[in-house]
């Protein structure tokens, strides 16, 4: 716990399993407290910037309402009306921002320039999203397993679609907790091969596995948990038509979906395309845990603020 205290939550690789596995209890003992009405002013007086190069719902509510459930307050600062904008650089505006904030967080495109940004400062910076992970999301999202399964260890995730942050963020997390992680995509929309090798390196260690298959019916295979997202991700909406096209055969619908575990839990990151990734049946259906995990979004970094901000 301690330890955490001035680091830094750019992407999962950095953490060790216990770290995460703390971070995880910490969220679910302070969504207990706040779920009881107890104060827990951990970030009194504290301030967090919050800079977004992208749009955003989850996450800028869930970090703005974090700080102040925490005792302290959130800044938004959209790339508009930052000299960022105008081409002020990365390392001045860290090197400037830390003079006044307590922590930062930001999302943006290029994963470098979250760690430009990190290098720059002298508070700790958290990942809000960029084009090559979402650590915060996952957080939240093997918190919602856990509280629903009981455990992780030994808990198969199947990951249907584009091989984007989400799956890197995912696929990382998992490898460290000792899950089992399968990922479906197609030839040319695969995962990170640093991810894919790292990931399997964590896992001989952690006792999980990892299967990259371009066969969604494959991954899809006696899974406790189906997750899939968006096929094109923000920065890349030009796309859109022509992987309608690769993706077709990737649809979370009621036919794939038979091929999980009976109790399989649904989860997307949000926001969906109900009718492209994921068919409206699965989605809105009774195996679906989607807002379970937008809510554990703001326990999992209340969690991470008040160890790192601390
Ligand atoms: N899942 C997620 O990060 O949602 P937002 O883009 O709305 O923040
Ligand atoms: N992969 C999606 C996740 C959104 C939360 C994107 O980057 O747009």
């Amino acid at each position: 716990a301690a330890q955490l205290k001035g680091k830094d939550f750019l992407a999962l690789v950095d953490y060790t399993p216990e770290e995460l596995e703390y971070l995880i209890g910490y969220a679910i003992e302070l969504k207990r407290k706040q779920k009881a009405g107890e104060p827990h002013p951990i970030l009194a007086g504290k301030t967090l910037g919050m800079i977004f190069e992208k749009s955003s719902t989850r996450t800028r509510v869930s970090f703005e309402v974090g700080m102040y459930q925490l005792g302290g307050q959130a800044l938004f600062l959209s790339k508009n009306d930052l000299q960022l904008g105008r081409g002020e650089t990365v390392w001045d505006t860290a090197q400037t921002l830390s003079r006044y904030l307590d922590g930062i967080m930001i999302r943006t495109y290029e994963h470098r320039k979250v760690i430009d940004l990190a290098r720059g400062a002298t508070v700790p910076v958290i990942n809000g999203l960029t084009d090559h992970a979402h650590p915060c999301q996952v957080m939240a999202d093997y918190q919602t397993v856990l509280e629903k399964k009981g455990r992780l260890r030994g808990i198969k995730v199947a990951y249907i679609g584009d091989g984007n942050n989400m799956v890197h963020s995912l696929m990382m997390g998992a490898s460290k907790l000792g899950m089992d992680f399968a990922v479906a995509s197609p030839e040319g929309y695969m995962p990170d091969a640093s991810v894919i090798q790292q990931s399997k390196e964590n896992a001989a260690q952690s006792g999980g596995s990892l299967l990259v298959t371009t066969s969604a019916r494959e991954a899809i295979e006696n899974a406790d948990i189906v997750y899939t997202d968006v096929w094109a991700s923000m920065g890349f909406e030009a796309e859109q038509k022509e992987r309608e096209i690769a993706f077709a055969n990737y649809q979370v619908n009621e036919e794939l979906a038979k091929y999980a575990k009976s109790d399989y839990l649904f989860m997307h990151c949000l926001p969906a395309h109900r009718g492209e990734e994921v068919s409206e049946g699965v989605i809105d259906g009774e195996h679906s845990i989607i807002f379970d995990q937008a809510e554990n979004r703001l326990h999992a970094q209340k969690a991470i603020m008040a160890a790192t901000m601390v």
